[in-house]
Parts: structure tokens; sequence; C-alpha cells
């Protein structure tokens, strides 16, 4: 996963991406510098090429991580009024809809779970709010699409155990199916309300308090000093011991979330929700440059958490518009870190390409897709203001929809299939895996 060491070495005489000097802050240097790195994200990109498939990023970058991505690109088309790439993501997203217009295609519907459709639903609902071209009339709406991904994920929520939530996976034989996780209902809580502000239909936020007061009574999102958002928990003990690792995105999705509701409905409550999430979120930086303080001291992040930062700079760009009180805490964070992600982005051999750790002052020899969404979203952040906010329906965006999407096909939300005892004890090794290779990633983070 490094390049050589001698490569690493030659690149830290340069002082950020090509030279591009961040400093100056001039949307010029800001257009030069995230011109590069979206070209180097786009290389990951072979939809096109024989072997890839639309809409997907290259091995080994999993289904909803191109979902990510392409959020990703549709903020730079829009924040740099960059239209390049507007026909591939056009292409993209709608190649990955799936038969019931709901973002579960056929060649996921047996592995995916809520947070990957989550992450899918979230990039449409960008094309919403930024008011991106819409799909021909025989084709699904972004607002459709994001309203069927809502729809069918709250159609799962499930009272059986731990009083509420989501589990993390859709279909019982996923390992972690027996698992509910902040991500799954940070994410419908996040789609939630946007859809609340961008409809105006308050039965979104009616559920977006269920969903919260379930994070806050199960402990995924704890309200002492600091209010933190941990990962999940098993339904085995009725989700009473909380996992208590903290990603960058869950909390990105919640004070986003709360950002969201707060302008939509101007209640007290969800400003000061917004605000004391921001003041926990200090934990992802050192000296105001942005870290995934769960893997990347110890050299741990796998390919999906090199992307998180991602999430969290797009997220705390949108709470810092919605809510402007955050403003003045969240942008220095934002410049700072911008300023540090540049001085990252001059490794590998086209000589800017994005590192994993921003105060390095160099490139660190970690490259990938997560890595340049990073980079790319904390450095085009900075136009946050510049251009106009996320629009609503009643205020610039023409996305058509339909409350009810997804609610009438539902063949592939409830599984024909039933989980034998093997695939059971197969499953439940899996995620025994999977848990202590989380646990011996982060485990100082169990605050
Ligand atoms: C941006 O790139 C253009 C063209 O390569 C160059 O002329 C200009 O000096 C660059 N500006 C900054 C601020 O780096
Ligand atoms: C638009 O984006 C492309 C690729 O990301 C880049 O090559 C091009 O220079 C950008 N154009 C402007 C005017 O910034
Ligand atoms: C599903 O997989 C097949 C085989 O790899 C591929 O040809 C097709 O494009 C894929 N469809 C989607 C929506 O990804
Ligand atoms: C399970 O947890 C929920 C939420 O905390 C609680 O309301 C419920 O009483 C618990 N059930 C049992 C059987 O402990
Ligand atoms: C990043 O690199 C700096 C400088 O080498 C080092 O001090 C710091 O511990 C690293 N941070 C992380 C989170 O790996
Ligand atoms: C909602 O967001 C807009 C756009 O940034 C802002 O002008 C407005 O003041 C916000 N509303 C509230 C109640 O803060
Ligand atoms: C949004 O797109 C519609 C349809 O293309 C267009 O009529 C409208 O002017 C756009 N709104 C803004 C604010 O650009
Ligand atoms: C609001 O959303 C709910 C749930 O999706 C739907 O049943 C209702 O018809 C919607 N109301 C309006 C006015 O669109």
């Amino acid at each position: 996963m490094r390049f050589s060491h001698i490569l690493s070495t030659l690149v830290l005489v340069v002082s950020g991406v090509c030279g591009v000097d961040l400093s100056i802050k001039s949307e010029e240097s800001i257009r030069n510098a995230t011109a590069l790195i979206s070209s180097g994200l786009m290389d990951y990109y072979w939809g096109f090429d024989s072997g890839g498939t639309i809409g997907m990023f290259t091995n080994p970058y999993y289904w909803w991580e191109a979902g990510g991505a392409w959020g990703s690109m549709l903020e730079y088309s829009f924040l740099l009024e960059n239209d390049t790439w507007h026909d591939t993501i056009m292409t993209a997203m709608l190649y990955q809809v799936g038969d019931n217009w709901d973002y579960i295609p056929l060649n996921q519907s047996t592995v995916e779970g809520n947070d990957d459709q989550a992450f899918w639903g979230i990039a449409a609902l960008t094309a919403c709010e930024r008011n991106f071209t819409n799909p021909g009339d025989d084709e699904p709406q972004w607002l459709y699409l994001a309203q069927a991904v809502f729809n069918t994920m709250a159609l799962r929520w499930d009272t059986e155990k731990c009083g509420g939530g989501l589990r993390w996976q859709i279909f019982q034989w996923n390992a972690g199916y027996d698992y509910k996780n902040s991500v799954s209902n940070a994410g419908l809580f996040h789609i939630g309300a946007r859809l609340a502000r961008f409809t105006g239909n308050e039965t979104y936020v009616t559920w977006c308090e269920e969903i919260y007061d379930w994070m806050v009574g199960v402990n995924f999102l704890t309200q002492g000093d600091f209010w933190f958002v941990y990962d999940g928990a098993s339904v085995e003990d009725n989700c009473s011991s909380v996992t208590k690792l903290q990603w960058s995105y869950n909390a990105g999705l919640m004070v986003s979330g709360c950002a969201y509701l707060y302008n939509h409905t101007e209640e007290k409550k969800w400003l000061t929700r917004t605000e004391k999430l921001v003041n926990g979120i200090q934990v992802f930086f050192d000296d105001d440059v942005m870290y995934e303080a769960a893997c990347q001291g110890s050299g741990n992040c796998n390919n999906d958490q090199r992307s998180f930062k991602a999430y969290l700079s797009r997220f705390l760009g949108y709470t810092s518009i919605l809510a402007p009180t955050t403003w003045s805490t969240i942008r220095p964070w934002i410049e700072t870190s911008a300023k540090a992600a540049a001085g990252s982005c001059v490794g590998g051999y086209d000589g800017h390409t994005c590192g994993l750790n921003w105060t390095m002052n160099g490139w660190d020899g970690f490259y990938g897709l997560g890595e340049q969404m990073s980079a790319l979203e904390v450095i085009q952040n900075l136009l946050i203001a510049d251009r106009p906010a996320p629009y609503t329906a009643s205020n610039g965006g023409s996305s058509t929809g339909d409350p009810a999407a997804g609610t009438q096909t539902t063949t592939t939300v409830d599984s024909p299939l039933s989980l034998g005892k093997g695939d059971t004890a197969g499953a439940a090794i899996i995620t025994c895996i999977i848990g202590v290779s989380l646990i011996s990633g982060g485990l100082w983070l169990v605050l």
C-alpha cells in the first residue's frame, strides 16, 4: 500500500499540490488544487473501460464508497462550477438505481447494508439540493430516489430489539445483522432531516425526533460534557454494551442532520444539539487538522475508513452554513485542514497524489480513492459560503419526487430466504473477526 520511501522523501521539498499555495486562499489556487485532486479521484473510475462497471470504482472499493464519491464529485461540480464530469456523474448515478429505483441494484442485493444504501441516498439528495440536471421523464428523479431510500430504510425500523433502530445489515444472512449501528441510524436521520428541509413535509421531522431520541436512549449518542457518537451495539444483549469507537462520519451525519433540522424548524433545541455536537467533534482535530482518530494514529484505517474525512468535511461545511453560529468554530478547522491536506497532495507518480496524514507536511505514502475524496472535499469546502446554500424545493431545487416512493415495491426488502443453522454460525464468526479487528484498531478511543 505504500510507494517507496525515496519517492516520499523527494516530494517533501514541494510545498503543496504542484506548488499551489493555499495560504493565498484565492479562488484560483483552490481551483488549481481541486482540478488536480478531482482528476486524481476520477483516475479510480474505470466505469466505461472494459472490465469496469458503470457507477462503480475500481477494486478494492466497495459499492457504498462509490455513492460517497459521486457525492464528492457533485459538490465539486457545484462549488467549482465545473461541468467536466457532469455526464459521467449522471450516467453513474442512474445506472445503479436498481429495478425498484431505490438504490438496491440486483448485484448488491444480497450484500447491501442500510449504511451502504444511505450513502447513495445522500448523493441523490445532494443532486436535489445542488439542482443537478434532472433525469429524463422516463427515468427516476433525484428526489424520488432519496425518498425511496428513506422509505425502504424506515420500513426496516425494528422495535423487537433494543426498543427500535435499524440493524446494520438488511439481510439476515449477512454478518452484522445482529448489530445495530450508528451509521445506519444516523444515515436515516440525516436523510430525513434533508428531506424535511427540502420538501417541507413535517412527517420527516417526526421521524428524525424518534431516531434521535432512540440513539440517545441506547447511548449511541452520549450527552455528557462532550457529546460523542459511538459505533453501535449487538442486539443479543438488547444493545446494552455499546462499542465505544468514534468515527468521524457518524459525528458528521448527526451534526449536519441537526443543522438541517434547525434551519428548517428554527427550533432552539436543534441549534443546541448542533452546537454541542460541533463541540464534541474536536476529538477529530489535532491542532485544527482533521484526522480519523480511531485508526489513523495506529496506521490501521481500512479502505472505507480512509474516506471518512471526506464526509466529515462536507457535513461540517453544510453545518456552518445552515446553523451560522457554528461558522466561527468550523471555519478555522476547514481552513487549517485544507491547507494541510494540500500539503499532503504531493505524492505518487503524478506528483499530486494525496496522503492520509495531513500533518506530515508532505506525502505519507498512503494513496487511494478515500485519500483523494477527503482532500478534495476539505479544500473545496473553502468555497462553501461563496456559492448558494443547499436549495430547497421552494428556493431553487427543481427535482420532483413522491412521498410514497419505494413503499409499493418491497420485493428487495423482505427476504424470501431463511437462514439455516450453518449460515448463522458462519455469520457469527465473521462478525467476531470484524469485531476484533475494530477493537484492535482503535481501543484507545474508548473514552
Ligand atoms: C493556476 O494555474 C494556472 C495555469 O496552470 C497558472 O497560470 C496559475 O499561476 C495558477 N495559479 C495559482 C494561484 O497557483
Ligand atoms: C474542471 O475540472 C477538470 C477535472 O476535474 C479540470 O481538469 C479542469 O481544469 C477544471 N476546469 C476549471 C476551469 O477549473
Ligand atoms: C452487475 O454485474 C454485471 C456483471 O459484472 C455487470 O455487467 C452489470 O453492469 C452490473 N450492474 C450494475 C447495475 O452494477
Ligand atoms: C431493551 O432496550 C429498550 C431500549 O433501551 C428498552 O426500552 C427495553 O425495555 C429493553 N428490553 C429488555 C427486554 O430489556
Ligand atoms: C502524522 O505525522 C506526524 C508527523 O510525522 C506525526 O507526528 C503524527 O503523529 C502523525 N499523525 C497521525 C494521526 O498518524
Ligand atoms: C438557514 O440557512 C440559511 C443559508 O445559509 C441562512 O441564511 C439562514 O440564516 C439559516 N436559518 C437560520 C434559522 O439560521
Ligand atoms: C434549477 O433547475 C431548473 C431546471 O433546469 C431551472 O429551471 C432552475 O432555474 C434551476 N434553479 C436554479 C436556482 O438554478
Ligand atoms: C409527507 O410524507 C408522508 C410520509 O412519506 C406522506 O405520507 C405524506 O403524504 C406527505 N405529505 C405531503 C403533503 O406530501
